[in-house]
């Protein structure tokens, strides 16, 4: 069977974890890595994914999330935020990224005035920065679900939170 689909298949929405169950670092680092090569509009890559371990730190979240037990129970809690105010130009963050795409600094203006353009459009449909960037989030959470399952390992995403 194709392997993908086969973790697909794999894939659900884990209710309460194994607290016996650690992931191996490894394999933690890959499911990581598979939300740091996601795509992203613009190639913006606005995503930032803080680990949470320490077990009293995920108490104190868990109030937060519903009381929902996967918070306490989970080896790791990922917590993707988007960092909204760099994306807005002129920010550095946005210069930074220019680079990658113009190599004069005439290309590089051209591009961030389509890039502020591209933003403006989507304000005008009411997709402010703050949606904008979550929808990146929620394809990087996608991913790292996937490549969780591909290697057996249970995954629950929370938006109640
Ligand atoms: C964006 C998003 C947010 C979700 N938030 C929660 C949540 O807070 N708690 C929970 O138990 N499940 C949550 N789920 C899981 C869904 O309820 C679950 O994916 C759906 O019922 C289908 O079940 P399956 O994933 O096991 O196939 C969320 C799913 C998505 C896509």
């Amino acid at each position: 069977m194709n392997k993908f689909l086969e973790a697909m298949r794999f894939r659900h929405a884990c209710k309460i974890f194994d607290e016996n169950k650690k992931i191996d670092e490894d394999k933690f680092l890959d499911i990581l890595e598979s939300g740091r090569l996601s795509p992203s509009s613009m190639g913006m890559e606005p995503t930032r994914f803080i680990v949470i371990e320490n077990k009293r730190l995920k108490e104190e979240l868990k109030p937060l999330c519903w009381d929902q037990i996967q918070i306490t129970s989970a080896a790791k809690v990922v917590v993707l935020k988007t960092i909204i105010q760099s994306l807005i130009p002129p920010s550095n963050y946005v210069d930074s990224i220019s680079f990658r795409r113009g190599k004069t600094k005439q290309e590089r203006e051209a591009w961030i005035q389509r890039y502020g353009n591209f933003l403006e459009s989507m304000q005008a449909k009411g997709i402010n920065v703050e949606n904008w960037g979550q929808k990146q989030a929620y394809i990087a959470a996608s991913s790292m679900m996937n490549c969780a399952a591909y290697m057996g390992i249970d995954s629950c995403p929370i938006e109640g939170i």
